[in-house]
């Protein structure tokens, strides 16, 4: 099966990170988000171990998450460095996405593969959802605050024996006009080896 390349690089290469101050707050249906997690589920998965985890947070329960970030970075942020500013935009932040997906990882409790080939199984998966959204219109993207280590977050997200957070995707409606990206050549990262 083939598909056309310029439309498969046109998606890859022009996909960008949207941020919630950018989301509209128009609402997106629950079908294009199970659209997302369809695909996010067919990422390639050393052993068939298929570690990815979604909890998907929407609704009320977006403010509940904003209360535990606003909360965290509250209670460890030093407070030379605290501001406002930045407890409002953490708090926020939920509230302006329409879905907040958090991004888990199940470790095999057989261990049949090394945990990082489960997590960048679970990136895999993301980066699925990450275009599909792209695909939609939709912006996105991936957030990594310290939070996700937090005991707290693991409560709310009733994380299981041997599961972890490894972030959050964002996601919402948005009206950017395209963009363009920021990448150094691929000739500097390549070595050809004929
Ligand atoms: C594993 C991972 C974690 C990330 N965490 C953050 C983050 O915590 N905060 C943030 O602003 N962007 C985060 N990003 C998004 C990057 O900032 C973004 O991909 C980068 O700036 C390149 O922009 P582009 O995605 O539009 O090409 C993360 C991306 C990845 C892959």
């Amino acid at each position: 099966m083939a598909y056309s390349p310029s439309e498969t690089n046109e998606l890859i290469r022009s996909r960008r990170s949207i941020y919630p101050k950018n989301y509209t707050g128009e609402p997106i249906p629950r079908s294009t988000i199970q659209d997302l997690l369809e695909n996010a589920n067919w990422a390639p998965t050393h052993r068939m171990t298929e570690p990815w985890r979604f909890k998907v947070v929407s609704g009320k329960a977006r403010t509940r998450l904003g209360e535990l970030l606003g909360n965290y970075y509250a209670a460890n942020t030093p407070k030379e460095k605290y501001t406002d500013a930045k407890y409002l935009k953490t708090k926020n932040k939920p509230a302006q996405s329409e879905y907040v997906i958090a991004i888990c990882m199940q470790r095999d409790p057989k261990k049949s593969v090394p945990e990082f080939e489960e997590i960048a199984a679970t990136a895999c998966a993301v980066q699925n959802m990450l275009l599909t959204a792209w695909g939609y219109g939709l912006g996105a993207y991936w957030s990594t605050p310290s939070v996700i280590n937090s005991p707290d977050l693991s409560t709310f997200l009733s994380l299981g024996k041997g599961e972890r957070c490894l972030g959050f995707m964002y996601i919402g409606n948005h009206n950017l006009p395209t963009f363009p990206g920021k990448r150094s050549p691929v000739e500097e990262k390549v070595v050809w080896l004929d």
